[in-house]
């Protein structure tokens, strides 16, 4: 491993697949199944050959239902093998996968696969995959204050006591902040991605198109991270 700085938490908004595709004549599903391999590819280089310990994957919106049927349904098909088989190396590899978002609206088998994803990873300990799906920040925010409410009609938690800590813990996984996140296509916005973590996060908008952001872009764009300075309030 190289002796150099990486981020403790890195996220990845994948974006481009389907103009990777247009630009090829393909449709929006050859984008989407080219992501998927590019996934694999990375993942493997950043748990083998870099000292990130959390990424955070963008991977369905909670938006992102309002594409066409075709497109939904394909993508829930490739999460299923993904999770089932392509993952294999991530869980030969140590790594912890957990989701983020909300179960409703998806279908039972992408809830199997997720569910028995998780199961057979909950002891890795080499690092953590946090997949989002079926995921908006907002939501997220919604559903960690109902759970906090929860405790406090019950008498479990009191008022005086919410603390950062307590939020953090009520969020869908209870992970130290992002420090980088790096959105694939060249769009400049967030999407409702990871906002309460998010918030002394560094940015890069790289225009490469996700399917072709390869460990060479990834190392690249870690350059820029490498760069700034993080500053935190100080003067
Ligand atoms: C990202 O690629 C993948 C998902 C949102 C699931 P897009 O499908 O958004 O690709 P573009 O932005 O249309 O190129
Ligand atoms: C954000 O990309 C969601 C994912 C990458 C999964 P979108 O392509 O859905 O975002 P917008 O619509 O361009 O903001
Ligand atoms: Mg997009």
């Amino acid at each position: 491993m190289k002796d150099v700085v990486y981020p403790n938490h890195l996220g990845i908004i994948m974006d481009g697949n389907g103009r990777w595709a247009k630009e090829r004549g393909l449709n929006r599903s050859a984008g989407h199944k080219a992501g998927a391999d590019n996934l694999i590819n990375l993942l493997d280089y950043i748990y083998n050959n870099t000292s990130i310990k959390v990424v955070s994957l963008y991977a369905f919106s909670t938006e992102n239902f309002k594409r066409e049927k075709n497109e939904v349904d394909y993508l829930m098909k490739l999460f299923v093998t993904l999770f089932n088989s392509k993952l294999e190396s991530i869980k030969k590899n140590n790594v912890k996968v957990v989701f983020s978002g909300r179960r409703e609206n998806l279908p039972n088998s992408v809830i199997k696969a997720m569910d028995k994803t998780t199961n057979d990873t909950k002891d890795n300990t080499k690092g953590i995959l946090n997949i989002c799906l079926n995921y908006g920040g907002d939501y997220e925010i919604v559903d960690m204050t109902k759970k906090i409410a929860r405790q406090v009609l019950d008498g479990s938690l009191n008022i005086e006591d919410i603390t950062k800590e307590v939020v953090s813990r009520n969020l869908y996984q209870d992970l130290p902040p992002l420090d980088y996140v790096i959105r694939t296509s060249g769009e400049k916005r967030i999407s409702n991605f990871m906002i309460y973590q998010s918030s002394y996060a560094e940015y890069d908008f790289p225009d490469t198109y996700f399917p072709d952001f390869d460990s060479k872009c990834l190392e690249e764009s870690l350059d820029n991270y490498r760069k700034r300075d993080r500053r935190f309030g100080n003067a």
